[in-house]
């Protein structure tokens, strides 16, 4: 089986114009994913449960495993020297180095290092999720938020690790999507899920329905539909709901399916963060061939204002998205922005 390495070096071999820099930043990511990845499957051992005893910017609680991801992505990006910038979930501003070589640097990136931190202490899935950018400021400084506030379509690559019952980094460069596990005993990630593509339809729904009476009609609506008797289709679907964003979109993306964050009236923009958790996985699901949406609009084309602004979310199979936005469009068109 091909690894990551070989699979990079290869894809670089097909750009006569690749520097060869933006394969070391996928290479680095892959670092930092294996060491936070051993450091979580000894968490039950080692002293790394609970709470750090911060918050983060969002006003939530920073497990010890948000604040070690964090600092292990970081340290990696920083010290590849092909990035500018960082933005990150755990870091209210964007982060920067006082070193030339990141200021040469022509990529940003975007992530949430730890993806699902609540299910870290009950053995479920949990993942790290970014996306990568050119940097817009000028080579030779530091970057600068202007560099993040981006517009997903101007991605030039994105990713995820989902550490669950074995590990995977998948990423695309714009070319479709790739899917590599880690072989623990030899340390090394395997391409196993050649260009990957998200069935257009699937009978798994994604939604966290305590909040139900919050809920848009549209999208109240939608989900009467999808638990409708329609044996001539696949509904009833089924619900699954893990809670860590990253294992819920890995899960529909293989097997098809909709994950959906609404908005509610008290927080019209729902919980999801534009840059970090929202692009990254639009950016996949569309590489793939499914769709992502805020209910109304195409998540890669909403232009950002802030570092750690939210969004609504449907993502994945494209005729499951394309009917959830039917629904929104018909019952909540108040929700549109
Ligand atoms: P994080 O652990 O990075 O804060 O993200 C949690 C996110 C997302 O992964 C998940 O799908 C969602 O929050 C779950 O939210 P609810 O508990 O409100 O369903
Ligand atoms: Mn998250
Ligand atoms: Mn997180």
């Amino acid at each position: 089986m091909k690894t990551l390495i070989e699979f990079i070096n290869e894809k670089q071999a097909d750009f006569s114009y690749a520097t060869g820099e933006f394969s070391r930043l996928v290479h680095d990511i892959g670092i930092a994913a294996k060491i936070v990845n051993r450091e979580i499957n000894k968490a039950g051992i080692a002293d790394i449960f609970g709470n750090e005893g911060t918050v983060n910017v969002q006003g939530e609680e920073q497990k010890k495993l948000d604040v070690f991801a964090n600092n292990q992505f970081i340290k990696a990006l920083k010290h590849g020297g092909m990035v500018c910038a960082i933005a990150s979930e755990e870091n209210d501003e964007l982060i920067t180095f006082d070193n030339e070589l990141s200021n040469r640097g022509k990529y940003v990136v975007a992530m949430d290092p730890l993806d699902g931190s609540s299910n870290i202490e009950v053995n479920v899935s949990i993942g790290t999720v970014f996306s990568i950018f050119r940097r817009l400021s000028e080579s030779g400084s530091s970057g600068d938020v202007t560099d993040l506030l981006q517009p997903g379509t101007k991605m030039v690559a994105a990713g995820y690790v989902i550490y669950g019952s074995s590990t995977m980094l998948v990423y695309s460069t714009g070319y479709g999507v790739n899917g590599f596990t880690l072989d623990p005993s030899v340390g090394l990630f395997l391409l196993s899920h050649p260009e990957m593509k998200i069935p257009d339809g699937g009978n798994i729904y994604s939604i966290n329905e305590a909040n139900y009476i919050y809920f848009p009609e549209g999208v109240k609506e939608y989900i009467r539909y999808c638990q409708e008797d329609e044996p001539s289709s696949l509904r009833p679907y089924t619900t699954r709901y893990i809670g860590s964003l990253v294992a819920d979109f890995h899960r529909n993306l293989i097997r098809g399916g909709i994950y959906m964050y609404p908005g509610t009236k008290k927080n019209p923009n729902g919980k999801l963060r534009l840059l970090y958790e929202c692009n990254p996985v639009a950016f996949l699901a569309e590489q793939a061939g499914g769709k992502a949406s805020d209910g109304f609009r195409r998540i890669l084309e909403i232009q950002p204002e802030s570092l750690h602004q939210r969004t609504p979310l449907f993502v994945g199979s494209k005729h499951m998205v394309e009917k959830a936005e039917y629904f929104m469009n018909y019952f909540s068109r108040d929700f549109k922005k």
